[in-house]
């Protein structure tokens, strides 16, 4: 099916390699993995991301459930994760909830370089508290997870602040007074969405939309005293713990439920329009919106294939899954005789290759060669008569003798 892949050892290696990455380092700052179902009821979606959101609009993959519910693939994991520690009541003002997640969502969005309709993210959300410092480590956690993989091409943090529900509605007021009179002059999306997602506007990828949106009102400018204080304490934490980033005053992510501080990491380079590599903010009425306690919380998911598109270019060396022995037989006694070996070997924990089909000594060793086995063992009816076989080390060109009694 289109923008949804088959995937096959090698590159599940580096799958795991960053997911593992991202485990452990969450891991050092408190979070527990969860795992939510892939299917989940609409209304969770609607409730969250917006009515108005392009994902609900027009990239959820829905079905009719038996009980006449409409259910969809989900298209992001943060509403899911937040009704399951609703409903396993994990939420609540007293304590925190650190969870992380790993796992494949669905948008029907046009494939191209780095977009997918099935992709897996890697997500974390930190559910409880609402001081600047939790701001601060979360970011710092991201950053700390993308500074162990080695992402040569640089990977920047943008950061903008969306306010509360009530500073953004008056920014909304007077931006859609700014461009109500030229809204025809907007790409047609643009013109659809200016009512419901009016703040989509400013990251569309249009130069005439981009052009019309340079001189919008800044999102800043809007933040009462409060608010203010509260961006410049995030700035300046991000600051003392040498976390370079840039205020975007464009930066202002897809999905209706966030409030106050919002961010991206994106790359300068490999992965053209599609470069936000990991996005997420603070997003305090969520849990309230989703029928939960109203507690504030923030989070993030990155995308894995485009990490892994990032990481293409770097020999990673990972562990790959090579023999650590191949039983080479030299005749028909000898062939009965590796059959056996491959077994007691193979109990002992040891990766053993046996070729079934009948083949030469020399296609056997082509067969070893082509899957970087280390190790070679050769045997015969010579062999066997003297109690003695050689293991050939495919690397070294070394040869060693092993009695054929004792193995
Ligand atoms: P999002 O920005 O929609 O946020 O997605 C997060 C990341 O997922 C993106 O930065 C991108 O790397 C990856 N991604 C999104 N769509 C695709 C796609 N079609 N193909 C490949 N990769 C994709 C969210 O999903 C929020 N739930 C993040 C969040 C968590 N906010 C708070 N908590």
């Amino acid at each position: 099916m289109k923008g949804m892949n088959d995937i096959f050892s090698d590159e599940i290696l580096t799958r795991h390699y960053v997911n593992s990455t991202a485990a452990n380092v969450f891991r050092r700052y408190g979070f527990s993995e969860v795992q939510t179902p892939i299917l989940e009821e609409i209304d969770i979606f609607i409730r969250s991301a917006g009515k108005g959101s392009d994902i609900v609009t027009k990239e959820m993959y829905t079905f009719n459930n038996d009980d006449g519910k409409i259910i969809c693939a989900r298209p992001e994991g943060t509403a899911g994760v937040i009704r399951a520690l609703i409903q396993n009541k994990l939420i609540s003002n007293e304590t925190e909830s650190k969870v992380f997640y790993i796992g494949s969502m669905f948008r029907k969005e046009r494939p191209q370089r780095g977009r997918f309709r099935e992709f897996c993210q890697i997500g974390a959300e930190f559910v409880g508290s609402d001081t600047s410092t939790v701001d601060i480590e979360f970011l710092a956690m991201i950053y700390d997870w993308l500074s162990n993989l080695p992402l040569k091409s640089s990977v920047k943090l943008l950061i903008n602040d969306l306010g509360e529900p009530e500073e953004r509605k008056k920014y909304l007021q007077s931006f859609k007074k700014q461009f109500r009179p030229v809204i025809d002059e907007f790409c047609d999306f643009c013109k659809k969405r200016f009512n419901k997602n009016t703040l989509r506007l400013l990251d569309c990828k249009n130069i005439t939309c981009k052009r019309m949106t340079q001189f919008a009102p800044n999102i800043l400018d809007f933040l009462n005293s409060k608010s203010i204080k509260r961006f410049n304490e995030v700035q300046e934490g991000l600051k003392n713990l040498k976390i370079p980033f840039k205020v975007s005053k464009t930066l202002v992510r897809g999905l209706d439920y966030y409030t106050k501080t919002v961010f991206e990491f994106v790359s300068e380079s490999g992965l053209g329009s599609q470069n936000a590599i990991a996005g997420g903010g603070r997003y305090d009425g969520l849990s309230h919106a989703l029928g939960g306690p109203d507690v504030p919380a923030i989070g993030m998911a990155a995308g894995l294939e485009r990490i892994l598109l990032l990481l293409e270019k770097e020999k990673l060396n990972l562990d790959s899954n090579t023999p650590d022995l191949a039983i080479i037989y030299a005749d028909e006694p000898g062939r009965k005789k590796a059959f056996e070996l491959l077994f007691k070997l193979r109990n002992r924990g040891l990766y053993i290759d046996f070729e079934h089909k009948i083949k030469s000594v020399k296609s056997q060793m082509r067969r070893a060669n082509r899957l970087k086995t280390k190790e070679v063992l050769i045997i015969g009816t010579r062999e066997i008569e003297n109690d003695e076989v050689q293991i050939k080390s495919m690397n070294s060109g070394q040869i060693r003798l092993e009695k054929l009694s004792s193995i």
